[in-house]
């Protein structure tokens, strides 16, 4: 669950921070990428080499490091992070949180931060029940902040109460079911293709198209998102997935059929964004081609429509999506793809919009359903209509 999230922990002064050490190894083995920020009195309690060893990276504890010469941006941290998590939390850290105090790395981190933000506070029984404490941590939920409470038990002062900071177990185990409500795709399959196929001519050349892979990347990185269970068969490109999910790379059409009937009979969704060549040559010459006076021909045939193949095998359930790329008479070709290939839903997209089609970072597409019901959606990152594809495809799943 925790694999390839980038968390940010910030340590506060609190004799809990030597917990700190525990928290960031269980991070670290549950397969996250940790960088850690201490405030300036954490530092007093666990020295910053402890905890880079263990979160392998530099622990960040001030903007500017002296004996480095490092500049630490903490607008560039603040967006890195998926989870920003503050445990030990102080009453002197919650109170610049809720008041927008910004006079430390961790603070302005925190004000940087687009992701969610969970605290652990720890102190004493006295502090914790101070009204301006918890008028503090009323502000910070009321901010979408997420609250770790933390436990009843013996207190560094000797007293007994609550303000013990929560074990580092818990702190994992909260964020763990936290993620898992988040992801209503837990348990499902997905099955994704993308990019462009390369049919080989000879040994140095092929027929292959201008697909970037963008379209689907950003479609399997969201549905990886949403926790299922991504199996991505690409075409070359030169992308890289930001999600952890299962990454088949191939060349040809024929590579992108195996692979696809292969992993199609388990999956729940099939989204098929990959541009696949329709035809591919009779022959590869197994020797470069020389060139020669006059004109060479190629002799071309068909390959498999994967999409129209896997229309005919799909099962009860299982909900098939393809695009049709087009450039002239749009939605009649779309919505003749749909029923042709027995699809659930087909994203169009057309040549002809601005923003749209291969290499760029934008797309427009326009959406049917079986009943040939239309949804038509504005110019976006392909990472936006990533999630506009998916919420089509969940309203699928809810019927
Ligand atoms: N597709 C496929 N296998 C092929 C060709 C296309 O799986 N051999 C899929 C694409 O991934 C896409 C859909 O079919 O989801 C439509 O592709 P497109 O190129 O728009 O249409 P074609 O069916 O190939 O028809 P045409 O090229 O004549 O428009």
């Amino acid at each position: 669950m925790l694999k390839n999230k980038n968390i940010i922990l910030g340590v506060c002064g609190s004799i809990a921070a030597y917990k700190a050490a525990v928290l960031v190894r269980l991070f670290i083995k549950a397969g996250a990428n940790v960088k850690v920020i201490l405030t300036a009195d954490a530092a007093n309690f666990i020295t910053p080499l402890t905890l880079a060893t263990l979160s392998k990276n530099p622990v960040y504890t001030q903007y500017f490091e002296e004996e480095t010469g490092v500049w630490s941006n903490h607008v560039e941290l603040g967006l890195w992070a998926d989870y920003l998590i503050i445990a030990p939390a102080s009453a002197n850290t919650m109170s610049k949180m809720a008041n927008g105090l910004c006079n430390n790395l961790l603070s302005a981190v925190y004000l940087s931060a687009k992701c969610p933000v969970m605290f652990a506070p720890a102190m004493d029984l006295d502090m914790w029940k101070h009204q301006s404490t918890q008028s503090n941590i009323a502000k910070l939920k009321n901010y979408g902040n997420i609250l770790i409470a933390p436990n009843n038990g013996e207190l560094a002062s000797g007293l007994f109460g609550e303000g013990r900071m929560a074990e580092p177990e818990e702190i994992i185990a909260f964020l763990i079911a936290y993620i898992k409500k988040d992801l209503p795709l837990l348990g499902k399959k997905v099955l994704v293709t993308a990019g462009p196929t390369y049919e080989a001519i000879d040994p140095v050349r092929f027929i292959g198209n201008h697909s970037s892979g963008k379209m689907g990347f950003a479609i399997a990185d969201q549905f990886a998102k949403l926790g299922a269970a991504v199996t991505l068969v690409s075409g070359p490109t030169a992308e890289k997935s930001t999600q952890h999910l299962t990454r088949i790379d191939v060349q040809s059409a024929a590579e992108m059929l195996d692979s696809c009937r292969q992993h199609f009979k388990d999956s729940h969704i099939t989204i098929m964004s990959a541009a696949v060549a329709d035809y591919t040559p009779i022959t590869v010459a197994s020797q470069k081609i020389k060139k020669q006076e006059g004109e060479l021909s190629i002799s071309l045939k068909k390959t498999t429509d994967i999409l129209a193949l896997l229309g005919t095998q799909k099962r009860k359930g299982q909900i098939l999506v393809g695009f049709a790329l087009e450039t002239e008479q749009e939605e009649e070709h779309a919505k003749a793809k749909l029923l042709k290939k027995n699809l659930d839903l087909i994203v169009l997209n057309s040549l002809k919009d601005k923003g749209a089609g291969f290499k760029t970072d934008t797309n427009k597409i326009t959406i049917f359903n079986k009943n040939f019901d239309k949804k038509e959606f504005e110019v976006k990152s392909k990472t936006a209509v990533a999630v506009d594809i998916s919420n089509e495809i969940m309203k699928l799943l809810s019927k």
